[in-house]
């Protein structure tokens, strides 16, 4: 099994950009705890970070066919971009929107997601636990672990 771990701008900046906000995992630290996660739970996982859409959306098209699920945090993309929402749902996968603020405790424009219609769900405010809360959720679901 393999999932898709995509995180869009800015969030290379983790550890420097805002930490009272997101936190002072960097980025590689977040991917290597991913990864161990993943380890544990024996699937692959292939990590992707980008500030440009379209690089986001390059990746999606060219990685959709050989994973099982997405993890994103779209970033402030997650506020307006149409074309990010409809690669995600072209691809077809299972994609579990993450935010490791709660978009809905900050400015008003952070409350919107184009994003979280077409996904599987969201999970926010969680910090760096988010994502592996997210990781195991699509991994129990793709194994068919029932949801009860
Ligand atoms: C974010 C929230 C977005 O509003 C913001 O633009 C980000 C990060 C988060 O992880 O909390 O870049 O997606």
């Amino acid at each position: 099994m393999k999932i898709l771990v995509i995180n869009g701008p800015n969030l290379n900046m983790l550890g420097k950009r805002n930490k009272v906000i997101y936190g002072d995992k960097t980025l590689s630290e977040l991917d290597a705890t991913l990864k161990k996660e993943a380890q544990s739970l024996g699937i692959d996982i292939v990590s992707f970070q980008s500030n440009s859409e379209g690089k986001l959306i390059d990746f999606i098209q060219e990685h959709s066919s050989e994973a099982d699920g997405v993890i994103i945090n779209p970033g402030a993309l997650t506020h307006y971009s149409f074309s990010l929402r409809d690669a995600l749902a072209d691809s077809g996968l299972p994609a579990i929107e993450v935010h490791l603020s709660n978009i809905y405790a900050r400015e008003d424009w952070r409350a919107k997601s184009v994003i979280s219609p077409i996904a599987r769900g969201q999970i926010t405010g969680l910090g760096w636990r988010g994502y592996l809360a997210a990781l195991r959720t699509l991994v129990s679901e793709l194994k068919g672990e029932s949801r009860e």
